[in-house]
């Protein structure tokens, strides 16, 4: 037998997370395990996955001592904009005074003004921030990402910040699967003319196509903002031209996001707080996954959440997602998100773990390659310094990542400093 990359011993709980497709509602109990396992590497690929004691003969060139604890497939966080410019840390004092979160937006702030702060930051300089964020979510065990534009709503930013996305995606270890988002939100210039912005998102597509920028194209249907109508006759063009669909569907009002989402085949309807019944049913008869975003109820002090609980039993595939941006979900932190899946939808610690990988991947077209841990598959592992897969939901707000491999090769390491190791 060859020689192996890596070999990892000693595993208490090998998650290997495999599944033929998203796992949906009841089947999100499921939960692959090996117990003291051990898993190789050759060549970025998974190579050998058993029994430990069935290992104790192979030679490889690095042996790791898992020391009995947790090892599971690298994270997926299959909704994010990752890029922006600046930062609305004053915003919080107007949730404190109760100012909603649309009516900031309403007032020219919220998205608003990390637009105005993305159109005036270089190239280089959303580079060097969004590096930075990605570095923070690789160090809490997330290997692949979605990321979305959304805060240009003008041809040279949104262009931007995909070009941006892309560069970190060829630079970075983590892979960036991405999203067009220009109909986040309606900018100033186009007030009272959300028709004709729409019409110029509209005309970027062919260009985005060219230059490769997105595979999926997304839209905030909301009150304020777009309405289903216009959602549909948008997506449905961007469908017609090829690319995957997402929707921002009933985060704030039950619209009938989620109704269309379902409708239109979309491949994942993200946020979902007001999903009624019928849509519901709708995505359980159909193949879009519902990405929910607990962290972003919880940041904008809601009282309700996505109904996590009827989507499950009525048999949807599920996944979870940081929703990290500057507004309503300033964090990096996928297993903080765990803990409040846990606690706000009341998942258990199986569901939030196919939610968090298998699910995930397939919310963003790579459940193919990512999240889950098979013969073959590239190497993306984390080592936790935990010692078992219930223990992460229950223990929050710290990171409990030990190391995290890319293609077999560790590219964070507790203690050490991420920036050295994390840009190939
Ligand atoms: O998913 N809801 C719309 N978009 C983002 C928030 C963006 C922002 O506030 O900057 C979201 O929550
Ligand atoms: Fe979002």
């Amino acid at each position: 037998m060859d020689t192996f990359d890596v070999l990892l011993m000693n595993i208490g709980q090998l998650l290997t997370m495999e599944s033929d497709g998203p796992r949906k509602g009841t089947d999100m109990k499921t939960l692959p395990m090996i117990e003291n396992a051990a898993i190789g590497v050759k060549d970025g690929k998974v190579c050998f996955i058993g029994k430990n004691e069935e290992a104790s003969h192979i030679k490889a060139e690095q042996t790791i001592d898992c020391e009995g604890k947790l090892v599971t497939p690298g994270l997926v966080d299959p909704h994010t904009h990752l890029v922006f410019g600046g930062s609305r840390e004053h915003e919080l004092a107007l949730k404190q005074q109760g100012v909603p979160y649309l009516e900031i937006l309403k007032r020219g702030g919220g998205i608003l003004s990390t637009v105005e702060a993305t159109r005036n930051a270089t190239e280089e300089e959303l580079f060097e921030k969004a590096h930075f964020h990605l570095n923070r979510m690789l160090s809490y065990g997330i290997t692949t990402i979605e990321a979305k534009s959304g805060y240009g709503l003008d041809k040279e930013t949104e262009m931007k910040q995909l070009r941006v996305a892309k560069q970190l995606d060829e630079q970075h270890h983590v892979d960036i699967v991405r999203t067009f988002l220009g109909a986040h939100a309606i900018p100033a210039s186009h007030k009272d003319k959300s028709d004709e912005f729409l019409n110029e998102m509209i005309d970027l597509l062919d260009l985005i196509s060219e230059e490769n920028l997105a595979e999926f194209v997304d839209i905030f249907t909301e009150t304020g903002v777009f309405t289903v109508e216009q959602s549909r006759k948008y997506l449905q063009i961007a469908k017609d031209k090829g690319f995957d669909l997402k929707i921002h569907a009933d985060e704030i009002d039950p619209l009938g996001g989620t109704e269309l989402a379902a409708d239109l085949g979309a491949v994942s309807a993200d946020h979902l707080v007001g999903a009624s019944d019928i849509g519901i049913e709708k995505l359980a008869n159909g193949n879009t996954i519902a990405v929910l975003l607990p962290g972003t109820t919880f940041y904008l002090g809601k009282k309700d959440t996505a109904r996590a609980r009827k989507m499950i039993e009525e048999g949807v595939a599920v996944a979870l997602a940081t929703d990290f941006n500057p507004g309503s979900s300033p964090t990096e932190n996928l297993q903080f998100i765990m803990t409040l899946a846990a606690l706000h939808l009341k998942m258990t610690p199986e569901e939030i773990w196919n939610a968090i990988t298998v699910n995930a991947a397939h919310a963003i077209n790579r459940g193919n390659t990512s999240g889950q841990l098979t013969m073959g598959r590239e190497a993306d592992i984390v080592i936790w310094d935990a010692p078992n897969y219930m223990y992460l939901p229950y223990h929050y707000g710290v990171n409990h990542v030990n190391r995290v491999l890319k293609k077999g090769e560790t590219v964070f390491q507790r203690g050490e400093h991420v920036e050295r190791l994390s840009l190939s």
